[in-house]
């Protein structure tokens, strides 16, 4: 049995828009990681998958005439397609709507419950739809959503909580006996100041949406999506299920990738939900940064770029993309995506370093030797250096790969490439081939050359699945003996070296006609977005005509009707529409701006009693603070009516 496993995770994503290269960027880093640790010889377990429920998935459902279902099925095939285009070689694929989760988390949320640490009771505070994360007052940032900058709405319902609050001490606790828990190191700080400005108990269940997993014991209520999303990680290795024997081998996960903006979920509300649960937590947690697009937007919508991964892959392949996400860009920092930025990469890296040193190297020996190099005995001092370098570069670079420093090992491999690069300009194959003399120290120079190839192809294998195969094709190389242990060693291809000259590696491309079509391809791509908005515009305008929307009875209970006597009225200075009116609502009076002054005077209005909605949230019109909106009809000729109400209806009586 092997006794090295390892378990590396992606996010589950939210399907509510199509995958792009942003949530590519970390799959395909963990899938590096997998392919790496598999060559290694561990047994990995790699996970990916889909956050399907909650409040924003169900209203895109809504706009899109969809059932939530319908909605994201269409969208998770399309993760999936992409992923497989791009080569990820993930074990699982876990989406919260399986049954197999659903159940889990039910468990989960009754075990949390029975063991006291999840309770009853009534939620206020803000919400920020997109993000599905509660804010209190102090955390919003001017006043809006402090992770994405977004509005936030009021929330107020019954709704279960879970007890984070218990938990600041344990974790930071958890943090000081662990110091390699959160990376890189420099977000930790972060998250410690979050937990001693105070952590608050947790709401972990909803009652204003339906689209979610409903709590088994209390149905009025769907799980929160955070709480039902971050158990994939242990619900996908089958915990509370039967046959939990992946869940015994691979858990605690030894890495999970999350982008920065959800790192507190990670290593604060996920930590705290294992340690009620009495599970061991993650080994890692890593952060890593976002890729941002031209106008500085971690969302792919970017002018000027043509950003979509499958077009990208087509044009380029999927190893160029795969490499250039994890070559340009320091996996912890942020870093700026731009089509040029690709091209060079793909020009100078692939094609000029890597794909010239392999097409220079193979036509030499088919030149000088017709493909076949002959045994040879002359080593000078230039190619110790070389095979030095050659041999101790695999442990440089599993230093990076193991602390997830992507670019720099990657960086590592240019240097030998270079470095062969650099050995043929100096031991000039070209004249050691006009000396017939010189035939045994050439046939030497292309050995090493094919040995600094062989060990090239295998070190890249983690980020270019497709290219090592071509590499060793061509330079006659067995798949045995480019294994992972053989990239440090030296003399592993056999003597009497059969080469084939094939295709090169990455096509050069015309930097200045390829920017000329990708932007045409832009231009193209935001007509056809401008003509589409401009259709369905049109389209929703006559839909709107002619459908009436079905709202619910708990939509309507929303809406706090009563009935109040208009006490004084006066117009609003500066407006030409608005009234001032003070009306009497049972509750002490209050003041409300109405824009009908162009219907009525205020002498025909006061002493009317009139219908309000009272639960508007305040709202200042030329300066003077409206606390509700009185009801009126908008009648032909846009005449406006204010609906009256009896005169015997006492003031601040409901109406329902
Ligand atoms: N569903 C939650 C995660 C739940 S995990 C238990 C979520 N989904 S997401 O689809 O919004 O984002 C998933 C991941 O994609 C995040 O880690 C996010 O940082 C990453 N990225 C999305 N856009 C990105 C960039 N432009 N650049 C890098 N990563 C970015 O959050």
């Amino acid at each position: 049995m092997n006794n090295k496993k390892f378990y590396v995770t992606t996010p589950i994503y939210f399907p509510s828009g199509t995958p792009h290269i942003g949530t590519s960027y970390t799959t395909i880093a963990a899938d590096a990681v997998a392919r790496y640790k598999r060559l290694q010889g561990y047994d990995v377990m790699f996970t990916t998958g889909t956050d399907e429920h909650g409040q924003k998935i169900e209203t895109n459902a809504l706009k899109a005439g969809k059932t939530p279902k319908e909605y994201v099925d269409e969208i998770v095939d399309k993760f999936k397609n992409l992923w497989k285009i791009l080569g990820i070689s993930n074990n699982k694929f876990i989406r919260t709507t399986d049954e197999s989760h659903e159940k889990a988390v039910q468990k989960i949320f009754k075990k949390l419950y029975d063991g006291g640490k999840i309770y009853k009771g009534k939620y206020k505070g803000w919400y920020c739809t997109p993000d599905e994360a509660f804010f209190t007052d102090t955390q919003l940032k001017d006043g809006k959503c402090p992770d994405c900058g977004r509005e936030v709405v009021w929330m107020e319902e019954e709704a279960y909580f879970f007890k984070l609050s218990e938990y600041g001490d344990k974790l930071l606790e958890y943090y000081e006996k662990h110091p390699d828990f959160i990376q890189p190191e420099g977000r930790k700080n972060e998250m410690i100041q979050f937990i001693k400005n105070g952590l608050d108990d947790l709401c972990v269940s909803r009652t204003s949406f339906k689209w979610g997993i409903p709590v088994d014991f209390d149905d009025k209520h769907v799980v929160y999506v955070w709480l039902d999303a971050l158990t994939n990680y242990i619900n996908s290795q089958g915990y509370t299920s039967e046959n939990d024997s992946e869940f015994k081998k691979f858990w605690p996960a030894d890495v999970h990738f999350v982008g920065k903006e959800i790192l507190r979920f990670h290593v604060i509300i996920w930590p705290a939900i294992l340690m009620a649960l009495g599970l061991p937590l993650p080994k890692q947690v890593f952060a890593h940064g976002w890729i941002l697009f031209g106008d500085g937007n971690k969302m792919s919508k970017s002018r000027g770029n043509i950003v979509d991964p499958i077009v990208l892959c087509d044009r380029y392949g999927v190893d160029a993309l795969r490499y250039f996400l994890m070559r340009e860009f320091s996996f912890s920092s942020d870093g700026l995506f731009t089509n040029e930025a690709l091209i060079n990469r793909i020009n100078f890296d692939l094609a000029n370093d890597l794909g010239n040193l392999l097409s220079r190297t193979v036509a030499m020996i088919g030149k000088y030797f017709d493909g076949i190099i002959p045994e040879t005995q002359k080593e000078s001092a230039i190619d110790s250096e070389l095979i030095n370098f050659a041999v101790n570069l695999k442990k440089e670079y599993e230093t990076k790969m193991d602390n997830y420093r992507f670019s720099a090992a990657l960086s590592d491999v240019w240097l030998l490439i270079s470095k062969c690069n650099k050995y043929i300009d100096e031991t000039m194959p070209w004249k050691l081939g006009k000396d017939p003399n010189e035939k045994d120290r050439l046939a030497r120079v292309m050995y090493n050359l094919c040995e600094c190839l062989r060990i090239i192809s295998v070190l890249i294998e983690p980020f270019m699945p497709g290219t090592p195969e071509k590499i060793q094709h061509q330079i006659g190389a067995d798949k045995n003996q480019c294994t992972w242990e053989s990239a440090s060693k030296w003399g592993v291809l056999p003597r009497n070296l059969k080469t084939q000259k094939g295709e090169p590696l990455f096509p050069r491309i015309d930097v200045k006609k390829e920017i000329e079509e990708l932007n045409k391809m832009v231009e193209d791509s935001m007509k056809a977005a401008a003509s589409k908005a401009a259709e369905k515009a049109a389209e929703n305008a006559e839909n709107a005509e002619n459908v009436v929307k079905l709202i619910d009875i708990e939509d309507f209970a929303k809406v706090k009707l009563i009935v109040a006597k208009i006490t004084e009225c006066e117009p609003v200075k500066k407006s030409k529409k608005l009234l001032k009116l003070r009306v009497d609502d049972g509750q002490g009076g209050r003041t409300v701006v109405s824009g009908i002054s162009q219907h009525y005077t205020p002498e025909e209005l006061i002493g009317k009693s009139i219908i309000l909605v009272s639960n508007l949230k305040p709202a200042k019109l030329c300066g003077v603070e409206s606390n509700g909106m009185i009801l009126a009809a908008t009648c032909p000729e846009n005449k406006v009516k204010v609906i009256f109400a009896d005169d015997e209806i006492p003031a601040g009586s409901e109406i329902r």
